[in-house]
């Protein structure tokens, strides 16, 4: 077990999470635990649930700024 666990959500980009044990998708398979992993959450990437950077040729926006 990761001694810590951390997400930081950046703006107009991905959350990007750190110390993960497991990650699942939303069909409950598990995916590959990375160190430090970026998931996207402005829905365009090709490579979800990670972030592809398509967020950029998208120009997401997140609504809190
Ligand atoms: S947040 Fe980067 S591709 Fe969606």
């Amino acid at each position: 077990m990761s001694e810590f666990n951390r997400i930081d959500v950046l703006d107009d980009g991905p959350l990007v999470a750190e110390g993960l044990d497991k990650l699942d998708n939303s069909k409950g398979d598990d995916l590959e635990v990375r160190k430090k992993v970026a998931l996207c959450r402005c829905g365009a990437s090709e490579n979800k649930p990670y972030c592809d950077g398509s967020h950029k040729a998208i120009s997401f926006i997140d609504e809190k700024n």
